[in-house]
């Protein structure tokens, strides 16, 4: 029988190193995400959830070259079905995602979409595997996988950091002004992309993550969809 180290063991001696995501120091897909570069995406969609606050839209980890994981996911067998139930196991998570995580589909929907966003990007986190975890319950990784995303989306809270910039919906503003606010908070350059033209559309935040769980801001990777000389609509939602 071969013995094997347990990953918070073995992630122990990676911790006192201080590894950061995408170097190759960070100890294997326990210790830190293999997929290193991951993004809070938020949206700005009229008619949906609070007037005052961006929706998630998800939390995706990318590859540390800056491409994309896999569009099906990368575990099938952690395609959970319906997510509706065993959401509701937690009901402070789960009034939390129906409010700050809605699908723009409709509510009935909802569990649809967070279901597309565990399968797709949930399962390419790659500390969040079964074996990652010291005594496995079931599910962990996937209350696991939507908590973080939301102690992010907390903590980047989007409305309120533009508004410390007086960037205020019902105005527009340049891609520069968005920009600038953010990185007024994060000290790095997020992503903007826009829709219908110049209609802000998301706000993307890109991360390393050092020690397997904590998230620190980089440098967007990928160049914005907004025009640099037309002003960004804000719209009143
Ligand atoms: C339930 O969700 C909340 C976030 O809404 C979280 O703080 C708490 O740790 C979760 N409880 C369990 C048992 O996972
Ligand atoms: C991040 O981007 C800004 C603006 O383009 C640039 O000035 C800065 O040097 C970049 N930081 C790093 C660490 O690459």
């Amino acid at each position: 029988m071969r013995r094997r180290l347990t990953p918070p063991f073995f992630c122990l001696f990676f911790k006192l190193v201080d590894a950061l995501s995408c170097s190759t120091t960070t100890g294997g897909s326990c210790c830190s995400p293999t997929n290193g570069i991951v993004l809070l995406s938020q949206q700005w969609y009229e008619g949906l959830g609070p007037s005052d606050y961006f929706t998630m839209h998800g939390l995706w980890p990318n590859m540390c070259n800056g491409g994309r994981t896999p569009k099906k996911g990368c575990d099938p067998s952690r395609r959970y079905g319906n997510l509706d139930p065993i959401l509701r196991r937690n009901q402070s998570l789960y009034d939390d995602m129906s409010t700050y995580w809605p699908s723009f589909n409709g509510e009935d929907r909802n569990a649809e979409f967070w279901s597309h966003e565990w399968i797709t990007h949930g399962t390419c986190i790659t500390t969040l595997e079964r074996q990652c975890f010291s005594n496995f319950q079931e599910y962990q990784d996937l209350f696991t996988y939507f908590n973080t995303a939301l102690e992010l989306y907390q903590q980047y809270n989007l409305y309120a950091v533009l508004s410390d910039a007086n960037i205020i919906p019902g105005g527009s503003y340049s891609l520069d002004q968005f920009e600038s606010a953010v990185r007024a908070y994060t000290g790095f350059m997020p992503l903007i992309t826009c829709k219908e033209g110049s209609k802000l559309d998301e706000i993307r935040i890109y991360f390393k993550v050092r020690n397997g769980n904590h998230y620190e801001p980089i440098n967007s990777t990928a160049r914005s969809s907004c025009s640099r000389t037309r002003r960004i609509e804000y719209p009143v939602k």
